[in-house]
């Protein structure tokens, strides 16, 4: 027979104090203590270290130091729009007016309603007018999606001027951002491109002459004007390749291209130390 030892005893008192302890325990606090076990054995799963990496807030014992901030930003696609650190003015809407973000905004409205279109408008001489008009009377909400399309469009000029004349009124063309200015240039160019594009898909009286003037102006250009003319109407005056042409710039190829300059603006607003401060 073996006798009990001093320390056995006194590992016995121990075991038997928890159970009591554990009995005395109520039922939020067990569940408690079942969902923290449960949350700690997934997090350290590798089915979760492998979908989160260091640093990410999800991560086991996260801390909110500068590192960690970093981290987070650093190896996350969404957060990565976001800075790590945002000066307080920069959150100041009386600062920016949020006309640049307003520009995004809806230049995104856009997009959206112009994929609706899309599926019911036909570029070709003998469609295009019929279509925007069956888009009014047949297709449900057709007329409000082509409204906001339209509005949009004249909103969107407006705010990207606007926004220009709140980064020259604040100076912030100035060195470090006077590189971000000439994609803001190139942006502005780009947006008045697709509004002028867009003008002449519905085909109709209006668009035809608007898009002659604008054609006949362009022939203008010193030295290749009529050259310039002939590329942009696909021909000697305006017609059904001119409105097939403006089409596949319009819904392709300008967008694209606005997208492209668009994250080079936003990566240079990081880049060059988050937006301007007051003057
Ligand atoms: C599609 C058009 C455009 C969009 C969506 C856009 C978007 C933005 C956004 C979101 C910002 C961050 C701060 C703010 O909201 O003001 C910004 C900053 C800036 N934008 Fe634009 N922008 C556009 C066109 C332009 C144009 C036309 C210019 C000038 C020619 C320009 C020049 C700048 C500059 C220099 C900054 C930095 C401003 C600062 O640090 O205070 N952008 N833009």
């Amino acid at each position: 027979m073996v006798m009990p030892t001093e320390c056995d005893s006194e590992e016995q008192t121990k075991l038997m104090a928890k159970n009591i302890e554990k009995r005395k325990q109520s039922l939020p606090e067990k569940l408690q203590q079942g969902a923290t076990a449960a949350t700690d054995w997934m997090q350290d799963s590798q089915f979760w270290t492998s979908v989160f990496r260091p640093g990410s807030i999800f991560r086991k014992g996260y801390t909110d130091s500068p590192r960690n901030r970093s981290y987070v930003i650093m190896n996350s696609v969404l957060y990565h729009l976001h800075p790590v650190k945002v000066k307080r003015h920069a959150v100041k809407v009386s600062y920016t007016l949020c006309l640049g973000g307003l520009s995004f905004f809806l230049f995104i409205l856009l997009t959206i309603t112009g994929i609706f279109l899309m599926f019911f408008y036909r570029p070709t001489a003998a469609a295009a007018w019929s279509d925007i008009e069956s888009l009014h009377t047949q297709v449900s909400f057709g007329l409000l999606v082509r409204n906001m399309h339209r509005w949009g469009a004249h909103l969107m000029v407006i705010s990207v001027f606007l926004h220009m004349a709140r980064v020259f009124y604040h100076g912030a063309y100035k060195a470090p951002r006077e590189f971000n200015w000439v994609v803001g240039v190139m942006l502005l160019k780009l947006t008045l491109l697709l509004s002028f594009t867009g003008y002449l898909l519905p085909w109709d009286q209006l668009s035809l002459w608007a898009v002659t003037v604008g054609t006949n102006m362009m022939g203008f250009t010193p030295v290749f004007g009529d050259q310039v003319r002939f590329v942009l109407l696909g021909g000697k005056q305006i017609g059904a390749e001119t409105l097939l042409r403006w089409y596949v710039l319009h819904v392709l190829m300008l967008p694209f291209t606005l997208v492209i300059f668009l994250a080079i603006h936003f990566w240079r607003v990081r880049k060059d130390g988050g937006i301007s401060g007051p003057l």
